[in-house]
């Protein structure tokens, strides 16, 4: 058989990174920075609700279609409350297996073979892959080191379009970067996309995770937003069930009926009584969200400070799970060389982020940390670290 089986959409998706840095942390015995899920798991209260709908059956045979209504009403309050964005839960939320599958069902159902989709970079690695699937082509927008925080080159952004681009691919919070795009990004954003009439997904999976003391603006909030856009959100950051895969889109009718198409044919449903416990866990009140803000803030800080000790240039992260930093002070220049060896020199897998961009060279001296992880971790961690400066 000369043909190779992967098909050629999906050809240069092999392996993923965080499978080889993973088992890379197995073998060695390193602690795991690489992957962004937390080693604790969510709210008691929230793990019980769970528990509670398995035992009196509910969602253990197929949800409906667009998810349980008690989730649809429990989403379009948290968008209403949170952000003043008004949608309707029978016709403008769709739950789906996790943010990924929005994704993915976003993209199949709203990009057509040859269409142009500007994604910034460096990129969530599914959205490579899920706009290969749907047969578009990616355009990379970079973000860059400026004054301490990544930055999105808005001439960039507005010379990226042409007459073949379909959308616009946002994320923020943005991983791995940790920048929270401001009002004033948002805005060029949105008056880009009314001008050239551009459909936008915005992955807002980190909206609960802005640790600074910014505001997280949706973008579907923003004049001229709410019927082009689709925003993505998830239970797993916001609540540390990453396992549970219970995500949303909220979008206009139209878009909504779009994405369910896809969405019927990828998992048609998923997650049955975790969509109830979802339900009641966007009800928690404010000080759950803010402690895990304070919680995630104070460990930002423990493991930004331990790399800058160990001499590594440290972009502290405005939100996210993660902090980019710069290998070239330790006299290194390849993220790649770097994170294959750290578990040798050091006992702790990270990531490199050239792996999230089309412009490998941009990325080639960045290496993304999880902190998602408990203080004791984080604290041997940066121990380890040290031993490098
Ligand atoms: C930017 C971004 N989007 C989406 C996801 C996936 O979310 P979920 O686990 O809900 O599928 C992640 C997970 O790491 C992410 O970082």
């Amino acid at each position: 058989m000369t043909r190779p089986l992967l098909n050629r959409r999906l050809a240069a998706f092999g392996t993923t990174i965080f499978a080889e840095m993973s088992a890379l942390a197995a073998r060695t015995g390193s602690i795991n920075l690489g992957q962004g899920f937390p080693d604790t798991d969510g709210p008691e209260e929230v793990r019980e609700a769970a528990v509670r709908a398995l035992r009196e059956g509910r969602g253990n045979q197929y949800p409906p279609g667009p998810g349980v209504p008690e989730l649809r009403t429990a989403i379009a309050d948290h968008q209403r409350t949170r952000y003043g964005l008004e949608y309707d839960p029978d016709t403008e939320v769709l739950v789906t297996a996790g943010a990924t599958e929005a994704i993915a069902a976003a993209l199949l159902a709203l990009v057509e073979p040859g269409d142009e989709v500007i994604a910034l970079e460096p990129y969530y690695d599914s959205y490579a892959a899920c706009v290969a699937m749907a047969g578009g082509t990616r355009v990379p927008v970079t973000l860059r080191p400026h004054d301490g925080r990544y930055v999105l080159d808005l001439d960039e952004l507005r010379a990226a379009v042409t007459p073949r681009t379909r959308l616009l691919l946002l994320n923020t919070p943005h991983n791995p970067t940790g920048t929270v795009l401001t009002r004033a990004e948002l805005a060029a954003v949105a008056e880009l996309a009314v001008e050239r009439d551009l459909l936008v997904i915005t992955d807002e999976v980190y909206e609960h995770l802005v640790l600074d003391d910014l505001p997280h603006i949706p973008l579907a909030s923003l004049p001229g937003m709410r019927d082009r856009t689709v925003t993505i959100s998830s239970a797993g950051k916001t609540f540390s069930f990453t396992g549970w895969k219970v995500g949303w889109t909220t979008a206009s009718p139209a878009l909504t009926t779009a994405v369910r198409s896809a969405k019927q044919f990828l998992t048609y449903v998923s997650s049955g009584p975790f969509q109830y416990a979802v339900a009641e866990a966007l009800r928690l009140p404010d000080a759950y969200f803010d402690g895990l803000r304070a919680e995630l803030r104070a460990k930002r800080d423990l493991l930004s400070d331990g790399l800058e000790r160990a001499g590594f240039g440290v972009h502290r992260p405005a939100g996210t799970y993660f902090v980019t930093t710069d290998i070239r002070p330790l006299g290194a220049t390849d993220g790649l060389d770097f994170c294959r060896s750290l578990p040798e020199r050091a006992g702790v897998v990270a990531i490199p982020n050239a792996v999230f961009y089309d412009h490998r060279a941009e990325g080639a001296p960045f290496v993304r940390f999880a902190f998602c992880k408990r203080t004791d971790v984080l604290e041997e961690a940066v121990a380890r670290l040290e031993r490098l400066a």
